[in-house]
């Protein structure tokens, strides 16, 4: 009975002795206090069987008893000299343990990118393919191959920037479609998603921006198939209830030439919203989306496409532009400034 009543009492020391070290707080180390030594604490709970010892044993046993609550008192307040010293530090240098962590700071995508995805999404989903190229490009697939011969008034519509005498940086992703008919034969429906740059800054100009070119080349291809494919385009991209009519226009490579309205998403082609004039389509209820045309016959010369044999369509249209007036962003140069408090909206 004495040796079990002496190895109990060891272990209350061995467990205080573990267990104080996770008192985090003098709230916490009190708990542990009135657990081991509180009335009906682990160290009385152990003395009970005091009573029921022979007289022989009582002494040992008692004074064991007293060794055991000695240490125990010991252990506690130990470790509560180490919790004040803590805290002293802690007032010191202002960090509060009680506070709770920070979450990482976690980035979104950049409406550019949502916009890109968004309109690569839509257009793989009608079948075609995404390419890429250089945005370091040669003269000749930028503007001679897309019927812009070097003497061609059609090139100062791009104020272009050189690298060096033959080499610019792409100043449209068109030169995909050269590109792409050079290295596959026909049919070939791509899309060229990329950066593109130019010599002009201003409000509504940015040096780099970016482009999404579309060309799709077969037998029998007429601009009737160019009117349903990018109908369906800007319904899946702006709504089913969005109109499109088609402008005549000019671009070199394509012939005849068309620049695309849709009604506007802001007004839906009224002009007004609650009797003020529309900001987005200025009255108008149309915005310009996008450039498009037939493949002009020079072009499929060029990259020895045949051109009694096939013909196809080509479109190009700005990111930006879509960003805008899918998210309804004012300005431009909100895109290039990064402020997290513009960014943060579109996680
Ligand atoms: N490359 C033209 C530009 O940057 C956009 C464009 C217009 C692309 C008509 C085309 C097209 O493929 O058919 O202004």
């Amino acid at each position: 009975m004495l040796k079990s009543f002496l190895e109990g009492l060891d272990g209350l020391t061995l467990e205080c002795e573990a267990r104080r070290g996770q008192a985090c707080s003098l709230k916490d180390l009190e708990s542990l206090r009135v657990e081991f030594l509180g009335r009906k604490g682990k160290l009385a709970g152990a003395m009970g069987a005091l009573a029921q010892m022979g007289p022989e044993d009582k002494p040992a046993a008692g004074k064991k008893a007293n060794e055991v609550k000695n240490a125990l008192v010991a252990l506690l307040e130990s470790r509560q000299a180490e919790l004040e010293a803590l805290a002293a530090k802690d007032a010191l240098s202002g960090f509060d343990p009680s506070l709770p962590g920070r979450r990482p700071a976690c980035g979104s995508l950049h409406p550019v990118t949502l916009a890109m995805q968004e309109i690569c999404e839509v257009l793989t989903g009608l079948g075609f393919e995404v390419v890429s190229g250089p945005e370091v490009e040669n003269d000749w697939h930028n503007f001679e191959a897309l019927n812009m011969p070097p003497d061609h008034p059609a090139r100062d519509m791009q104020d272009t920037l050189y690298v060096s005498e033959r080499m610019l940086l792409r100043t449209h992703t068109s030169p995909l479609q050269v590109r792409t008919m050079l290295s596959r034969k026909p049919p070939v429906a791509v899309i060229a998603p990329g950066k593109v740059y130019r010599r002009d800054s201003d409000l509504t100009h940015t040096p780099m921006f970016h482009q999404i070119e579309g060309l799709l080349v077969d037998k029998n291809v007429s601009m009737a198939d160019l009117r349903g494919t990018l109908t369906a385009f800007v319904r899946q991209l702006f709504g089913a209830h969005t109109n499109v009519r088609f402008r005549p226009s000019f671009f070199p490579f394509t012939e005849p030439s068309a620049e695309v309205d849709i009604s506007c998403m802001l007004c839906g082609g009224e002009g007004h919203v609650k009797g003020e004039p529309c900001r987005v389509c200025k009255k108008t209820g149309w915005v310009e989306i996008l450039g498009c045309g037939m493949v002009d016959p020079n072009v499929f010369a060029s990259v020895g496409y045949d051109p009694e044999a096939v013909s196809g369509f080509a479109f190009g249209l700005g990111v930006e532009r879509v960003a805008m007036l899918k998210y309804g962003i004012g300005d431009l140069r909100m895109f290039f400034e990064n402020d997290v408090r513009f960014l943060e909206q579109f996680s």
